[in-house]
């Protein structure tokens, strides 16, 4: 059984966690915090801290630690799953979700709800279309070899040559406000017209899009019709459930094939990654056009190391292949480049050559490294010494990407033996280029994260980690103004623990996605050495706050923790940035070439210090 997440927070908030583990052991108030013998060690003085504002025990002996739903878990041995049944049961929840009523109890189920009315109500005109309409749109979808086993399976619809389509329906169903639709993107308020609204779509093509748990977070929309003036693709705004940034079309679909053959297939368009799968290849995403981001090669890293670039092959195409090939290598990935030849995109590809020759070109594979020479050889680019330079430089640029040191030196190797360069000239270019970029050999990726847990970086490690507890703390105790100028302002390159790290990317997740942190959700996402670092500081008001260190010296406030505001955060938010540019200028000290950059990092330093004070 899936539950959605939705539900499992509904349990959690039904279920307190002072009263679920009062039903096991004893537990004692004392002043606003619970004191309990911890359970899952032999304890003599109650070390088990329950957070009740936050959901969340933490054991300061044993460091056991986690939600609710955890506490099951460990206590009574039984899986997640078992003990979100239990605690449904406990609050009188149902499990079985009743999916003919939408459940619109809140904003954001509202928009799903609406998404996905939406996307049965294109799906079912492609059913219901009458005449010339149906005519057209018919041989459309024959001609792009969309039959309706493949309409099925992507959710494909069409949205009628008309004003208010969609609007009507919705009208008619009279379960969601004409605001709620706006809100997701699917109607537009006519201007300075009041109340009166018409489709977004209209006479095109409908690509749900959805997210990894199968909710459909917007659409895009092909353009059929000759007299439409709109662009060829036209898609849903972002909202608060479509990030444009973090979706890859096709994910959901793909993700199990992806584990399970280790690769993916990386294409541009729908209609690509929709050939792609009906003829088999089925650990597919597509980028959807916006060149590929940070946070897209991310998600896929949690299925997959390896990727495939499969980009049309022309100007277009391979400029977005080179970015693209960037942003992978940076986060870590192998890279292998499928060619087509020139003007032939995935899907002409196939109708024309079908399956097996598709299969031969996948064979075919390239390295990025001969990606990239084939370019150069092509254009003919490689013939004086200027141009094999430019080339060189190029591609040591791409290496300088790569996180894995070792990673990095095998390729200099191999292009130094294959361009016969001497090597050290080759490794001298890759250092002053790493220098320049100020890169640090902090890597923002999953895949790539060292495995100590905190990289060592100067002297000043144990402040700097001081530092990122500090920010986790901002996160659990922050108000609103506070969280919102750290989900503006912090840049993840900041932080360089690991298990921090994780835990501040799913709290930002969170905050972006609803627009609030609930340390008990994020646990569920969290490792054990993270989740017991995550419940310790949820619980730091027991303990003297880094943040607070005066106020904790005083016994009437010890145990009221603070709250933090946007002074603190942009305090924090300062010291960050005054370690970054002294990283950077430390760096830059060791070649007296760079004095003048020394010179103005320092003078930046000042500042920030002085705004500090
Ligand atoms: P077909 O032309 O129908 O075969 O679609 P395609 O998926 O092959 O499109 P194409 O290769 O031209 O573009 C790749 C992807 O870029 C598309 O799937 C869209 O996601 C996106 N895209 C293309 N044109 C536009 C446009 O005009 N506007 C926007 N927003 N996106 C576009
Ligand atoms: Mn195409």
């Amino acid at each position: 059984m899936r539950i959605p997440q939705e539900k499992i927070t509904e349990i959690a908030v039904s279920n307190d966690i002072v009263d679920v583990i009062s039903g096991y052991i004893e537990v004692k108030k004392r002043g606003k915090s619970f004191l309990a013998l911890c359970p899952f060690h032999p304890d003599k003085n109650p070390s088990l801290h329950i957070s009740q504002q936050k959901q969340v025990y933490h054991c300061f002996s044993c460091k056991a630690g986690g939600n609710v739903f955890s506490f099951l878990e460990n206590y009574e041995h039984i899986t997640f799953i078992d003990a979100v049944k239990k605690l449904a049961e406990r609050a009188g929840i149902k499990l079985e979700y009743d999916s003919s009523k939408p459940d619109i109890s809140s904003e954001i189920s509202r928009m799903y709800e609406i998404n996905k009315e939406a996307a049965v109500y294109f799906r079912n005109n492609i059913r219901d279309l009458k005449s010339s309409e149906k005519e057209f749109v018919n041989s459309y979808l024959k001609s792009r070899g969309l039959d309706k086993k493949t309409i099925d399976r992507f959710g494909i619809g069409y949205s009628y040559k008309s004003w208010d389509g969609l609007l009507h329906h919705f009208q008619e169903e009279d379960v969601f406000s004409a605001a709620n639709i706006e809100s997701s993107g699917l109607i537009i308020k006519k201007e300075g017209s009041g109340n009166s609204y018409y489709d977004r779509f209209r006479g095109r093509l409908m690509f749900p899009i959805f997210n990894e748990n199968d909710k459909i977070v917007g659409f895009g929309g092909r353009k059929l019709y000759d007299d439409d003036t709109g662009g060829k693709y036209i898609n849903s705004p972002e909202s608060k459930i479509y990030n444009k940034s973090r979706i890859l079309y096709g994910l959901n679909f793909a993700k199990e094939k992806i584990r399970y053959s280790d690769f993916v297939i990386l294409v541009e368009g729908y209609m690509d990654l929709i050939a792609l799968s009906r003829n088999g290849f089925e650990n597919v995403v597509a980028s959807s056009g916006t060149a590929l981001t940070e946070d897209q090669a991310r998600l896929l890293s949690r299925y997959t190391k390896n990727v495939y670039l499969l980009f049309d092959s022309d100007a277009a195409g391979i400029k977005a292949a080179k970015r693209g090939i960037e942003i992978l290598l940076e986060t870590g990935f192998d890279i292998s480049i499928i060619s087509l030849p020139f003007g032939e995109d995935p899907d002409s590809y196939l109708k024309s050559k079908g399956k097996n020759e598709f299969e031969k070109r996948i064979s075919e594979k390239q390295s990025f490294i001969n990606f990239i020479g084939d370019i150069y050889n092509k254009d003919n680019k490689l013939g004086t010494v200027e141009e094999k330079t430019t080339f060189i430089k190029e591609m040591i640029g791409y290496i300088s990407k790569i996180p894995d040191r070792i990673k990095r030196a095998l390729f200099i190797k191999e292009i130094s033996e294959r361009y016969r360069l001497n090597e050290s000239i080759v490794t001298e270019e890759l250092f002053r280029i790493l220098k320049t970029a100020g890169r640090t050999s902090f890597p923002k990726s999953s895949v790539t994260l060292p495995e100590k847990d905190t990289v060592r970086i100067s002297k000043e490690e144990n402040n700097s980690n001081k530092f990122e507890l500090e920010l986790i703390e901002l996160f659990v105790h922050g108000d609103s103004e506070a969280l919102t100028y750290i989900e503006n302002n912090l840049h993840i390159e900041y932080i360089k623990s690991r298990s921090i790290l994780r835990i501040a990317e799913c709290m930002l997740d969170e905050l972006i996605n609803n627009g609030a942190v609930d340390v008990s959700i994020i646990l569920n996402q969290l490792d054990e050495k993270e989740k017991e670092l995550l419940t310790k500081v949820a619980n730091s008001e027991f303990e003297s706050s880094p943040l607070d260190r005066s106020a904790s010296d005083n016994l009437l406030t010890k145990n009221s923790h603070p709250v933090y505001n946007i002074k603190n955060a942009q305090d924090l938010l300062r010291k960050f940035r005054i370690r970054e540019l002294e990283i950077k200028r430390s760096e830059y000290k060791t070649d007296p070439e760079k004095y003048l950059e020394v010179f103005n990092i320092s003078k930046q330093i000042n500042e920030l210090m002085k705004e500090g004070r």
